[in-house]
């Protein structure tokens, strides 16, 4: 498994190239550069495809975090692959998680299946918590879940998602599918967003215009 909390991964920010530096919009510490990126996914989709085999799988992706890893994961992915979406939403502009809501009226019919719940992070572990019970109560054959990122030290659940990308520090991080206030998530490799960047972020520049 890779870990984003090492002191090359920060040392290799600084060599950030030209082209990169014209697609930022954030503040300079990438975490995870699009080669890291890559790499960890392929990696993680090794390890499900060991532990499927051929075995038909239906991921079911939490949107909208985790809609780019589910397009890179997935065509990776050789057995038959159905693919259904729920949303879930625990933070409501900011960076604090609040209340957790769930609309599940785009989910396929998942009885009997396997099924592999899919999400961009593990921060509190509520949102994974609260989906994975939800679509236990669908009837699926076997039930696991893969995440992108785990966030260290901020689990307030008893569950450990059984894929995991990459462990990153507790720090909050947009792109590749993460969003600070739904923007960012176009980003090809994933950011730290500092207080500086927040306050100068579009989205709050417009709400104090
Ligand atoms: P949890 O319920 O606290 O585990 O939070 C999971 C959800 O919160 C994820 O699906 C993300 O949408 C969002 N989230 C948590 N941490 C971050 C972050 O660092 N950046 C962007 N979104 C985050
Ligand atoms: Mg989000």
């Amino acid at each position: 498994m890779a870990s984003a909390w090492s002191g090359s991964t920060w040392a290799a920010c600084a060599g950030i190239g030209p082209e990169i530096c014209t697609r930022k919009v954030v503040g300079v510490k990438i975490l995870l550069d699009e080669d890291e990126l890559r790499a960890g996914v392929a990696e993680m989709a090794q390890k499900i495809a060991a532990f499927y085999g051929d075995r038909p799988l239906t991921i079911v992706a939490i949107m909208t975090g985790s809609l780019v890893l589910l397009a890179d994961l997935s065509r990776q992915l050789l057995m038959p692959v159905r693919i259904s979406l729920i949303q879930a939403s625990s933070y409501r502009g900011g960076t604090q998680s609040g209340q957790l809501w769930l609309r599940d009226d785009m989910m396929l019919d998942v009885r009997g299946r396997d099924v592999m719940v899919l999400d961009d992070i593990f921060d509190t572990g509520k949102t994974l918590s609260a989906v994975l019970g939800c679509v236990a109560q669908m009837g699926p054959n076997t039930l696991t879940s893969a995440v992108l990122l785990h966030k260290l030290g901020r689990q307030v659940v008893d569950l450990e998602p059984d894929f995991v990308a990459f462990h990153i520090p507790d720090e909050f991080v947009v792109g590749y599918g993460l969003d600070y206030q739904d923007l960012y998530r176009n980003l090809p490799y994933l950011a730290v967003l500092e207080t500086h960047d927040i306050e100068n972020s579009p989205e709050s520049q417009l709400s104090s215009s």
